[in-house]
């Protein structure tokens, strides 16, 4: 899928089986893989198909909530709503310099997201059409990408791992401000209770669809865990934050949207809840692109590209003309 990293050896030629199991070696005895290490393709495809879908999360990610930020109740809500979507930018760049390393281009992953070859986070394509949406987004669409989060932070791949510390201190203030935001109006009127319970409603499922396909419909999870790319499956991180999120929506008086959520006491060992079954179609349906939002996102995302073109063309620009020629060093 991604020809050899600019930086690493041709990986094709060297892939002998002694390679591969000094590699599974060096993985299983917890050591770090960098840019310059010698790396299975495979590896290296897995980390920039990874990296990359992330990385185009966190940038269309901050589209549904860009919605609000001119009609935030307040000035307080406005700027924690503004430093938020700001840190998800961040977060993008983050990520694709991670996947830089790797040796793929950001020109090749920008053309991938905006043609619609690459994906990003199914979450992404739901509307926003109040504001207790931003309180939902922040405590169950953040709290998700915590519990998914947290993990990578100890991936096998040194550049990934490192930048997932920032941004998991950084998704903490997300969670704990759409949190905050959700209780505010379940301690307000009858009208922005409503409004609550109704963005719960429409994110919960959603929200453990962020985690991906069950276990056994994962087609990448088993290699990943070998690599200790994911520290753990799919099913586990979601049941992880069914059990965290549960007790929080009970304890502001919301009612999940689950009539077959119920508190198991031998669940795995330790007691969790039992949680009904989600709507693979509809999961799907929003990956492959027919999500009620999808067309709008990629709309934006192409028009802010086309619109920022100028921006490149000067720096580039700009940077052309700023660069001392070798042969004038040389002279
Ligand atoms: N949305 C879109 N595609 C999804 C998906 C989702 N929620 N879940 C899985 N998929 C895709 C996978 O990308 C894969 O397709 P591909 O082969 O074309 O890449 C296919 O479905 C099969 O899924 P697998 O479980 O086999 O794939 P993975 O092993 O990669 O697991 C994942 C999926 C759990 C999302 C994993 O890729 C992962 O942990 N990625 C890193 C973290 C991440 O991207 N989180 C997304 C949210 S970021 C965010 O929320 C920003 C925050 O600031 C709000």
């Amino acid at each position: 899928m991604y020809s050899q990293g600019l930086i690493g050896a041709d990986t094709q030629t060297h892939e002998t089986p002694e390679f591969l199991e000094a590699f599974q070696a060096k993985i299983d005895s917890e050591q770090k893989i960098e840019a310059n290490d010698p790396m299975p393709q495979a590896y290296r495809n897995t980390l920039i198909r990874m990296i990359s879908q992330h990385a185009h999360s966190e940038i269309v990610g901050m589209l549904p909530e860009g919605n609000w930020i001119t009609r935030a109740p307040t000035l307080r809500r406005k700027v924690a709503l503004l430093a938020k979507v700001q840190d998800e930018g961040g977060h993008g760049l983050y990520l694709y310099s991670a996947a830089e390393t790797l040796g793929v281009s950001r020109e090749q992953l920008t053309d991938e997201l905006l043609s619609g070859k690459a994906k990003y986070s199914s979450i992404f394509n739901y509307p926003t059409p109040t504001w207790a949406d931003i309180g939902a987004i922040g405590w169950l669409v953040d709290g998700a990408a915590i519990m998914n989060q947290v993990p990578l932070c100890r991936c096998s791949y040194g550049p990934y791992a490192r930048a997932m510390i920032r941004v998991c201190k950084e998704e903490s203030f997300h969670q704990r401000q759409g949190y905050e935001l959700i209780t505010s109006l379940m301690q307000g009127n009858d009208q922005q209770q409503a409004m609550a319970q109704d963005a719960l409603n429409r994110w919960w499922w959603p929200s453990l669809m962020m985690f991906g396909p069950s276990d056994t419909d994962s087609q990448h999870s088993d290699q990943s865990m070998a690599w200790k790319i994911k520290r753990f499956t799919n099913d586990e991180l979601r049941q992880k934050f069914v059990d965290a999120t549960v007790p929080q929506a009970e304890l502001i008086g919301l009612t999940l949207p689950d009539p077959d959520l119920r508190w198991n006491d031998t669940k795995n060992g330790e007691g969790g809840y039992d949680f009904g079954e989600i709507d693979w179609d509809e999961f799907w349906r929003v990956v492959k692109g027919h999500g009620m939002m999808n067309k709008d996102r990629l709309a934006a995302r192409r028009k802010a590209h086309a619109d920022g073109a100028w921006v490149r063309e000067a720096a580039l620009a700009h940077a052309a003309r700023h660069a001392t020629p070798d042969v004038a060093l040389a002279s």
